[in-house]
């Protein structure tokens, strides 16, 4: 190294789960028509798993109440996080509605909704929440149970696409890793040969970085495609 020029290290942590993007690569328009949709009211956003929905909403609503239904199943306790959030410990379900009908209107994401129970308390809970905005994150699955709100699709990606965020994120971490190999990783994982996820696309390159000493090559990518990443990539 020469003396005075401090070097660089490549920094993983760009491929941690945590990590916000600066843009949604390919898609910047999204985060200001999900604004503009929910001017409207009501919003879905529809898409795969790993494809950019919850960053969608962290990027295009800073500020609003998002409440993670992988964590939160039940009306009652996403009812009571919400109410926590607007200031209001309620321990029981009505006076949490109750909160949350009297409170001033805020932005309310239901992330990942489609692993909520949808039953009768969680009627009650969306019309309480009636005039809050509110936008539900949901697989394409339940697509059918959200046809009454406008919809915004998210598709899964592309290899050109998942290149494109491959190489920001590398760029981002100095990440040593050859062209060829990240679009050896984009056209394994992009649609439709694979699932389109760009959540995969980075871990395969994660897991890639975690195999070798130095530079990530596409004869890499290839090996560890037909071992150890077969399972993952060949997941549904
Ligand atoms: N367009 C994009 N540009 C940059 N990074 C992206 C993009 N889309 C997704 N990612 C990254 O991919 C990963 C998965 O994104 P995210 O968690 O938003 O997907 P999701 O659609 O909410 O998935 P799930 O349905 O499993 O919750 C994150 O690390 C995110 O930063
Ligand atoms: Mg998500």
């Amino acid at each position: 190294m020469v003396k005075g020029i401090i070097e660089k290290k490549p920094d993983l942590s760009v491929l941690s789960a945590g990590w916000i993007p600066p843009s949604l690569v390919c898609r910047e328009g999204k985060v200001e028509t999900t604004r503009k949709l929910i001017r409207e009211g009501t919003l879905a956003v529809i898409g795969p798993s790993g494809v950019g929905k919850t960053t969608l909403a962290r990027m295009a609503f800073p500020d609003a109440i998002i409440v993670d239904c992988t964590l939160r199943r039940r009306a009652q306790s996403i009812a009571r996080y919400i109410a926590l959030s607007i200031g209001i410990k309620a321990r029981r379900f009505g006076d949490a509605l109750n909160a949350i009908r009297k409170a001033e209107a805020r932005l309310v994401v239901l992330d990942d909704f489609t692993l909520a129970f949808r039953n009768r308390e969680m009627r009650l809970l969306l019309r309480a929440l009636e005039k809050h905005l509110v936008v539900f994150i949901a697989h394409p699955s339940i697509r059918y149970e959200l046809l009454e709100y406008s919809i915004l699709e998210m598709p899964p990606y592309s290899a050109a696409e998942l290149y494109r965020i491959l190489e920001a994120r590398a760029a981002s971490g100095r990440l040593p890793v050859e062209e060829e190999a990240l679009w050896e990783i984009a056209r394994l994982v992009g649609w439709p040969k694979g699932p389109g996820s760009a959540r995969l696309a980075l871990y395969v390159l994660r897991l890639c970085l975690e195999r070798t000493v130095s530079e990530v090559s596409a004869s890499l990518v290839a090996r560890l495609a037909r071992k150890e990443l077969f399972h993952v990539l060949n997941f549904p």
